[in-house]
């Protein structure tokens, strides 16, 4: 517990990540040797938690975990990361959650996620830091944590003034009145579309303008190595261009989007600021392994913004 308000609170998963890494995507009855196996914190909540307090917010987690060792090792890593958790519940008697992994030798992954004592988080746990929700800046989500726990704490929000942002992930339909309540949603390419309940063949453009028609303020579509482009409200769209970097996997590259984007919101950036910074920021965090070992603090992903100004200039 701390005395001092968060500026980012963050309605968060967590999962501990049980991670092989297998040459390629497997075929269905398939067996195939790893080359190796980590476990390794994770959780859409929890990484967006972690990349907002190493890009320097000062963040609270809404989350519950389970009172065994995976649940102890979210304590422990919120600890070392400086994130408050007087709002974590530890479920007597339930397990963690817990996410499968496969990482490919591309650098991509296969994800399965079983929640365990994270689909109890609802709306008791929220009304319990509903002053701390009041009291920050920016609230943050994923789908990973039920939908009525997001919409009362974005209620909430909105009635303090506090930004809103929601990462759709994973993808699913979202009820009218939770789009409306969202600031900004930083969904990828194919989760824009299930959003706006389009077909795969439609246009980002076409789906996002849907969104926005529903009452979301800004959508920020995340599109891996290609950066990302923003619509907004009233505004002309606006695209950034991404990093090329050297990845190693890309496990948790949207979560540390919306972390960044969170921190850079607190401090008061605009929204076409905030996203360069996130931008950045996910560009570095595929550099290692894992959703969180390469997660920059700000100075790191200051410093990648100006080697690419120099690059350029
Ligand atoms: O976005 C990456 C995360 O998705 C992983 O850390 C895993 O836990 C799943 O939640």
């Amino acid at each position: 517990m701390t005395d001092v308000a968060c500026n980012v609170i963050c309605i968060a998963s967590w999962n501990a990540d049980l991670v092989s890494r297998v040459a390629r995507p497997m075929a269905r009855g398939e067996t195939l040797m790893a080359h190796s196996f980590d476990i390794q914190p994770g959780g859409k909540g929890s990484n967006a938690a972690v990349a907002a307090a190493r890009q320097g917010a000062t963040v609270g987690v809404i989350a519950r975990i389970g009172d065994d060792d995976f649940g102890r090792m979210a304590l422990a890593l919120w600890a070392r990361e400086g994130i408050d958790t007087e709002h974590a519940e530890v479920a007597a008697n339930e397990r963690s959650g817990v996410a499968q992994i496969l990482v490919f030798d591309d650098g991509d992954n296969s994800i399965a996620v079983a929640t365990g004592a994270g689909a109890g988080l609802g709306q008791v746990n929220v009304d319990k830091a509903s002053e701390a929700i009041r009291a920050c800046k920016v609230v943050i989500t994923s789908n990973e944590v039920p939908q009525a726990a997001t919409l009362a704490a974005f209620k909430i929000a909105r009635d303090a003034n506090a930004k809103t942002i929601l990462n759709p992930a994973p993808a699913v339909a979202l009820p009218d009145e939770l789009i409306a309540l969202c600031d900004v949603l930083t969904p990828n390419e194919s989760e824009v579309r299930v959003l706006a309940g389009m077909s795969a063949q439609a246009s980002m453009a076409d789906a996002s303008q849907a969104i926005l028609d529903k009452g979301c303020r800004a959508v920020i579509v995340t599109l891996g190595s290609r950066g990302c482009a923003l619509w907004h409200q009233g505004q002309s769209p606006q695209t950034l261009a991404g990093w090329s970097m050297q990845v190693i996997d890309t496990i948790g590259a949207g979560d540390t989007f919306t972390g960044a984007l969170a921190a850079a919101l607190a401090r008061g950036e605009t929204l076409v600021e905030a996203m360069t910074c996130a931008n950045a920021a996910a560009a570095l965090s595929v550099t290692g392994r894992g959703a969180i070992a390469a997660m920059p603090t700000l100075a790191q992903s200051q410093n990648l913004k100006k080697s690419t100004l120099k690059e350029t200039a």
